[in-house]
């Protein structure tokens, strides 16, 4: 696992061509997986979220435009000022204020309890504890209030894994080098802690090491990413 400051200057220099590559690599998905995890939070009127490791904004602005005031939080300061350029055009359009927050999602500068839900999209991975992170995520949200995890995963179809192996493993890494601008091996490093990461079962569990309630998954794709979703002790 990089040092955290590692991670923090491989976003900065992915961080211009992010979003471009993000569509490109997934054709165009990553929206849809966004808008399920949006779908999985359970929104109601007047909710207030926090999306932990939000880069570019896309998930704390499908939240947003799903009716949440939502604070968004990164500590990668290219990757958070590419999210605010983004908010202050979505405002202008009548999108609304958008808040965005410098801080580690290892120690988030919020009180306990402060938010009904807290979200992270792809983020978790790239932690160097991720059930810290998970019980940091917990400890800012009020008892009872939800936490929903959106993850890349390995899909097991014998046909569709084959095909993905492929594509993750020997495609990716130079496209996304390429389409992003980003020379330092951050499409390596994707695939890589893609293989390494816990997925499904094994990350239901680590969710309820953190102490999430009613853990549970929804596999997105054929299992090429995943949902989790878990409730803060009431
Ligand atoms: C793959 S991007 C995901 C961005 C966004 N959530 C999305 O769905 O596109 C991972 C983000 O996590 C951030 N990150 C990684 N470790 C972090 C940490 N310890 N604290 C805060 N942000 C972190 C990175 O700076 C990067 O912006």
């Amino acid at each position: 696992m990089p040092e955290a400051t590692t991670i923090q200057r491989m976003f900065a220099e992915v961080a211009p061509g992010y979003d471009r590559a993000n569509r490109a690599l997934s054709f165009g998905v990553d929206r849809w997986w966004r808008r399920r995890a949006v779908r999985m939070v359970g929104l109601r009127p007047g909710e207030r979220g926090l999306d932990v490791c939000c880069g570019t904004g896309d998930l704390a602005f499908a939240l947003q435009a799903a009716g949440a005031a939502v604070t968004g939080t990164d500590f990668c300061a290219p990757m958070l000022a590419i999210a605010g350029q983004k908010a202050r055009r979505r405002n202008e359009r009548g999108g609304g204020p958008a808040r965005l927050v410098a801080a580690d999602a290892l120690a988030l500068p919020f009180a306990d309890h402060c938010f009904d839900f807290a979200t992270v999209a792809f983020g978790i991975r790239n932690l160097s504890d991720p059930v810290a992170g998970l019980r940091e995520m917990a400890r800012v949200v009020r008892p009872g209030g939800r936490i929903v995890v959106l993850e890349f995963c390995r899909p097991r179809l014998p046909v569709l894994g084959a095909l993905y192996r492929f594509y993750f493993g020997r495609v990716l890494p130079r496209l996304g080098g390429w389409i992003s601008g980003a020379r330092n091996g951050a499409y390596r490093y994707l695939h890589d802690s893609v293989m390494a990461f816990p997925e499904r079962g094994d990350f239901l569990a680590l969710m309820q090491r953190a102490g999430l309630q009613r853990p549970r998954l929804c596999l997105l794709t054929g299992g090429i990413a995943a949902l989790y979703r878990g409730e803060v002790e009431a």
